[in-house]
């Protein structure tokens, strides 16, 4: 859960609207401190920031400031890890479903690339052949991850090339004569279980034997990260401490020394962020008392697509005496962000606090509805910047293209048509 004390939250509702993100800087640097500590020193490491949990240009900075490199899975998001700083053998661009222009793109624009389906990697060696190494995927067929919708790395699941089509990847790697400088798997999001971790690595370390030119072995991410209090996480230190020792021992067998890289995004910034909204009114019905808030699942998706718990807290009220609510939104649409929550008494123009805001609720956000979507704030040494703007109408109308066909002017009246007609 969300670490950083939160007394000043209404006055930052007060100075930049409602609603509002929040992420707190000091805690994305812990995150990431915390996780390249985890492994041994003398391995060579490389944390990417998947940068699909958060994108905001000033978080990218923040992170490359740190040391991380990039994990982009669209050509938008490469091109924003460029605009941030990141050099581009820093960013791994590794798409799912996309044709060859966009993978084009990214290799004129110097990215590495991953390659997730055997029929593109043959378009790929194609137009490439071995003067753009390549990295890629492979789906170890392992059900990981807190529940279905997140998790990837399954057997029906559209990433990765099988790991049983690896005698087709060899034929097509020999063949062509690609250079695979690369391997990489990604199994889910939410994993608890550091043996479900270690059963994929181990996976990928066996087949990596037979790819002799690699540089990095990419293990992905999926750490799981406290959304209740008190909530088990994914023991970092323990695993960073298994998973150095299985990997030193896997260099001694291949050789030499790889890179090893994982891909971090809630892990860095779930408990970074929270989501400040304010309540218009409470509403008590047969069944329960709603708490009714200025947002929706047009600005925080997850536990309506999920089923995902946040944690919420009345922050202008604290000391309040704890009732049942369920906290809904303004969308013209079942938008409950959670049932029967305890919290201190709410009233109406109560600020409440959504924690766990950081990963995946403002890059997940529409404009649904035709709501402008929120203002995001960073905390740099606890005091905060303004690090996007709140949307305005114009922004919902941007790239509207309006015709002259329907404007009043054009509609002939059935008169004016007699009249003309004689
Ligand atoms: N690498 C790849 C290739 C990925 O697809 C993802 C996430 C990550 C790394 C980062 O995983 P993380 O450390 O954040 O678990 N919207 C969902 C999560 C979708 C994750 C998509 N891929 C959620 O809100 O739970």
């Amino acid at each position: 859960m969300t670490r950083f004390p939160l007394h000043n939250a209404p006055q930052w509702v007060e100075e930049f609207g409602s609603p509002l993100y929040v992420y707190d800087a000091q805690t994305i640097s812990a995150q990431y401190q915390r996780i390249a500590n985890a492994f041994d020193p003398n391995i060579s490491l490389g944390i990417h920031y998947a940068c699909k949990a958060l994108n905001n240009i000033n978080v990218l900075k923040l992170l490359r400031s740190l040391g991380a490199g990039l994990d982009a899975v669209s050509i938008g998001e490469v091109r924003l890890g460029l605009r941030a700083g990141f050099a581009p053998e820093e960013i791994l661009f590794s798409p799912n479903g996309v044709g060859m222009q966009e993978i084009r793109e990214a290799a004129q624009l110097g990215v590495q690339i991953n390659i997730d389906n055997l029929e593109t990697l043959e378009e790929f060696a194609n137009e490439f052949g071995n003067s753009v190494p390549v990295c890629v995927r492979i789906n170890p067929h392992i059900m990981a991850g807190g529940n279905a919708k997140i998790s990837v790395g399954h057997i029906d699941s559209k990433f990765g090339i099988s790991i049983h089509q690896v005698r087709h990847l060899h034929r097509i790697v020999n063949t062509m004569g690609l250079h695979v400088h690369g391997l990489h798997m990604h199994t889910g999001s939410d994993i608890l279980d550091i043996d479900a971790f270690m059963r994929g690595a181990t996976l990928l370390m066996d087949l990596a034997h037979d790819f002799k030119e690699l540089s990095y072995i990419d293990f992905g991410s999926g750490f799981k990260v406290g959304y209740r209090p008190d909530e088990n996480t994914t023991d970092i230190e323990q695993f960073g401490a298994k998973m150095s020792e299985r990997f030193r021992d896997f260099c001694m067998e291949y050789g030499r020394d790889l890179k090893l890289i994982f891909e971090p995004g809630k892990f860095l910034v779930s408990e970074s962020g929270i989501f400040l909204t304010t309540v218009n009114s409470t509403k008590t019905t047969p069944s329960t008392v709603f708490a009714q808030v200025n947002s929706g699942f047009n600005h925080f998706p997850r536990p309506m697509l999920y089923d995902a718990y946040h944690h919420i807290e009345n922050v202008t009220n604290p000391d309040g005496e704890p009732r049942i609510y369920t906290v809904v939104g303004y969308i013209c649409e079942t938008d409950t962000f959670g049932y029967d929550l305890k919290i201190a008494e709410v009233r109406n123009g109560d600020v409440l606090a959504f924690h766990n805001a950081g990963a995946y609720c403002s890059t997940m956000a529409s404009n649904y509805n035709s709501r402008v979507r929120p203002a995001e704030v960073m905390l740099i040494n606890g005091q905060p910047q303004l690090i996007k703007a709140r949307e305005e109408f114009e922004d919902l109308m941007h790239g509207q293209i309006e015709l002259d066909a329907f404007e009043p002017k054009n509609e002939t009246t059935l008169e004016e048509l007699m009249m003309t007609e004689g």
